[in-house]
């Protein structure tokens, strides 16, 4: 796996091309199990977990090839992964429960367990299935979801993204009508509902916090181009604002990142949003604070790399994590480049500093990673970060080479 090796690096200045969306991506290619044709995926990023969830759909007996760029899935005749290690791999590959159960009328998982993050349980997935009207069983470490689906109404203890994602793709193909209640509304969410309307599902409501499902009794082929990646671009809208850059973040939405420009904002960063992109430039200046909400409000994705943010901007910024429960790693591996960071439970407190100093870090998780990336390109000296557990290459497209196009010092190490 990779070392990424880090340098003091001027103000960003350039343009940056966004890639598609994680995770919106992922969902997408389980949705392509719910139709016997093929479904075209266009520009998929370069992500080592879009190759996990690829290698998972081949093992499942899924067709899967390139053309132009785009990634073709036929799922005409597939069945229940065999290994289950194929599955352990990635926590996303839970997302194929709910469409293979609606095709296969019998889905098996094995239980993902806790991570870096958090315990991140299924609780959501399979409370919603079993009201679908499917039978779950817990053996040998698994879990068996089997029957025929019918529509029913679902209430979502909490707007889980992945529960609202997989009971979504479950309810397209089940009999009848089907309301998921307290539903997340992530731009993935939407993008995922609008990809499967452009297969032949019935559904409304995506976006706001009950959205409603027609069962219809077999989807088409499609071709979608997922939305570009909302994390990428805060990430990159972060670099920025550490270096006192000036960034064009190409295909970034703003209306998918508001909680983070309003912060950007209130820090002294200037926003133009343009028909092409998002225009970022200047320095954070001010301290700022953020509780991390499920969306519309601010994402927990991006809570680590504006923590690094907040390590160089004077004065005391303030987070509240509500979402995950262990995720804080990285202000330990920040405080090795000197970082003034206090964490009790699920608030950190960080006062900002002019100076950081290279140091030798881990990346002990995906968005981890990239905060301490970030924190590099203004600590003084060289920062490494051993990226063992390849948590990087998972959710960012190439972002050293991104990087280096706008002026920014680092290198992966293989
Ligand atoms: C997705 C994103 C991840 C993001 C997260 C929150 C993907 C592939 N991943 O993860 O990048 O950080 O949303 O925005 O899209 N929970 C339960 N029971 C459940 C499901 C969830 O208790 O059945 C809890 C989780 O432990 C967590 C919270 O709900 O504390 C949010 O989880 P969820 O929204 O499901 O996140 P993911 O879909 O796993």
């Amino acid at each position: 796996m990779a070392h990424y090796a880090v340098r003091e690096s001027p103000p960003l200045r350039g343009e940056i091309p966004i890639s598609t969306s994680k995770n919106a991506v992922l969902p997408i290619m389980c949705g392509a199990l719910l139709t016997s044709e093929d479904v075209r995926i266009n520009r998929p990023p370069d992500l080592s977990d879009v190759h996990t969830l690829s290698s998972l759909l081949i093992a499942c007996g899924c067709r899967l090839r390139r053309e132009d760029g785009a990634l073709i899935i036929t799922a005409d005749d597939f069945q229940n992964p065999q290994d289950e290690e194929d599955v352990r791999k990635m926590r996303a590959s839970v997302l194929v429960l709910g469409p293979l159960l609606a095709r296969l009328g019998q889905a098996r998982i094995p239980l993902p367990g806790g991570c870096a993050i958090g315990q991140r349980p299924i609780d959501q997935h399979l409370k919603g299935m079993s009201a679908l009207g499917a039978k779950v069983q817990f053996d040998h470490g698994g879990v068996t979801l089997s029957g025929r689906l019918r529509g029913a109404t679902i209430y979502l203890d909490m707007p889980s993204v992945g529960a609202t994602e997989n009971l979504l793709m479950a309810a397209t193909l089940a009999e009848g009508a089907t309301r998921i209640e307290n539903a997340a509304k992530e731009p993935e969410i939407v993008d995922l509902a609008a990809f499967l309307t452009s297969m032949g599902a019935r559904i409304t409501g995506a976006g706001t916090s009950t959205i409603a499902v027609e069962g219809v009794k077999a989807l088409h082929g499609t071709s979608w181009q997922p939305i570009a990646d909302r994390v990428e671009a805060g990430t990159m809208a972060c670099a920025c604002a550490i270096t006192g850059g000036e960034l064009f973040l190409r295909g970034a939405r703003s209306e998918h990142l508001r909680s983070l420009l309003f912060k950007l904002s209130e820090a002294g960063v200037h926003i133009h949003d343009t028909p092409g992109g998002l225009m970022v430039f200047g320095r954070a200046k001010q301290p700022f604070e953020i509780r991390t909400m499920v969306y519309p409000g601010f994402p927990t994705d991006l809570q680590a790399p504006m923590m690094a943010v907040a390590c160089k901007t004077p004065g005391t910024s303030v987070f509240l994590e509500t979402i995950f429960e262990n995720r804080f790693m990285h202000a330990a591996e920040l405080s090795r480049l000197g970082a003034h960071i206090r964490v009790e439970n699920r608030v950190a407190v960080v006062e900002g500093t002019p100076y950081l100093t290279g140091a030798a870090v881990t990346a002990t998780d995906l968005r981890a990673g990239a905060a301490l990336i970030i924190a590099g390109l203004c600590a003084e000296g060289e920062t490494t970060i051993d990226d063992t557990g390849g948590h990087i290459a998972r959710g960012y497209d190439n972002i050293e080479e991104k990087i280096r196009n706008v002026g920014g010092h680092i290198q992966k190490l293989s």
